[in-house]
């Protein structure tokens, strides 16, 4: 594929006029972390104004009652309808390793007679990390099973039915994974878990926004999600968690707070749950980067999760394509999926010096892509504003730091953040 063949890709394609709104201040840069950190919505900064000066700096204690007490709830609900669930079921709040926590003990506890977690070695270590305090936390009594990759991309289907058996209480599992974009096939588990009579949490970190997630039709028992990364609320923004609505009167968070009880301004000295999800809900909520996402949140649902899925497909196909064309002579491997259904929006390339061309790409390129360990490239396509050129040009900086070699003068050892 020639640059003129991807900018003609950009022409005909309807979500390119999403990428003016937002802030993208410096030309030439090629922002490939959307799988990280998405970029500002003008939306976003302009609504931000709005809170700060007006919510905040004059409406003072009253924007608790003008709209911030219900925003958790409310803003939720448009998370909803980008995974797939019924009004009810998913709030904001904390971060995805929080929100794991509570719904993992909150699960295991309602199948009290069963001793094994089963996830995978893809999963993202907060998660797993996660389940090992609990299990700790519960006595020790529970196992954690993780079904290893076979090709360090993919998990088989199969492995991991095997895994799941009567003994099981809880399958948890990264929907698309942080490494190498693997998706699993996430209504086979959910109805393998079922069976057996398991239950069923996802980490929609990945997905969500992206890939069509489609929680109530699965039958997802609950999961979990960030919404920094192709969702665009911005660093630190609140996670969001769903739990079924048939389990919610059923379960208790583990964290006991004045924002999950029923009536929180009575002040009554013992803990009733609130009714619905809302237990879930722990203390004051961040409202300014509560509220700092939904400009972004709308800007997502306008667009529409299947033609940006479908643009997702195209980009990272266009990238697989132009990795075997330019890269693979240059000694990268894929590190993802080659099938687009098995595929999230991320595409991982593998070569032994990735930590130093990355370096290279930032420094001498302004391409910026994320490094993991240990010969990793990783690059995040938010259709809503990743162009095919960006692809294009991304992928001829990388033949050029290698080509030239470039990358060898800098040094390979590792800075805090990769
Ligand atoms: C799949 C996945 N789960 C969980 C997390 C952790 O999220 P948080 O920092 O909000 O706890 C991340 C962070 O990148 C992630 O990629």
């Amino acid at each position: 594929m020639t640059s003129d063949e991807a900018r003609a890709l950009d022409r005909h394609d309807t979500l390119a006029p999403f990428r003016d709104r937002f802030v993208v201040d410096q030309p030439g840069l090629i922002y490939l972390n959307g799988n990280s950190l998405g970029r500002l919505p003008k939306a976003t900064a302009e609504r931000m104004r709005e809170v700060v000066e007006q919510e905040w700096g004059c409406d003072l204690i009253r924007g608790w009652n003008r709209s911030w007490y219900e925003a958790a709830v409310r803003i939720g609900e448009k998370v909803a309808q980008l995974v797939g669930a019924a009004p009810g079921q998913v709030i904001l709040s904390d971060s995805t390793s929080v929100n794991l926590f509570k719904l993992v003990l909150a699960a295991l506890e309602l199948r009290p007679d069963r001793n094994r977690i089963v996830s995978d070695t893809l999963n993202f270590p907060s998660d797993l990390y996660v389940l090992q305090s609990c299990v700790r936390l519960l006595g020790g009594r529970h196992h954690i099973h993780l079904v290893p990759s076979e090709d360090d991309i993919s998990i088989s289907l199969e492995a991991l039915h095997d895994e799941i058996d009567e003994q099981t209480a809880l399958v948890t599992l990264s929907h698309v994974a942080f490494k190498t974009g693997f998706c699993h096939d996430a209504a086979a588990i959910t109805e393998r878990a079922h069976e057996v009579g398991a239950l069923v949490l996802w980490d929609l970190s990945h997905s969500v926004g992206v890939v069509p997630t489609e929680l109530d039709r699965w039958g997802a028992d609950m999961a979990v999600g960030c919404t920094y990364k192709y969702l665009c609320g911005g660093p630190g923004a609140p996670a969001f968690l769903y739990v079924r609505r048939e389990l919610q009167e059923r379960v208790l968070s583990p964290v006991w707070g004045w924002f999950g009880q029923q009536a929180p301004f009575e002040f009554d000295l013992t803990y009733q749950p609130a009714e619905g999800i809302r237990r879930f809900l722990v203390g004051t909520s961040p409202i300014l980067s509560l509220l700092a996402l939904e400009p972004a949140l709308d800007l997502v649902l306008e667009a529409g999760v299947q033609a940006i899925r479908a643009k997702s497909v195209r980009l990272t196909s266009m990238l697989v394509d132009l990795m075997d064309e330019v890269l693979v002579p240059l000694g990268f491997a894929l590190g993802s999926p080659r099938d687009p259904d098995r595929r999230g929006s991320h595409v991982s390339i593998l070569h032994p010096e990735a930590y130093r061309i990355n370096r290279a790409l930032i420094e001498e390129m302004n391409v910026l892509a994320d490094f993991r360990e240990p010969n990793l490239l990783r690059f995040g396509l938010a259709p809503v504003y990743t162009s095919f050129t960006d692809v294009w040009q991304a992928v001829d900086c990388i033949r050029q730091v290698v080509e030239t070699g470039h990358y060898r003068s800098y040094s390979p050892q590792r800075q805090p953040v990769t």
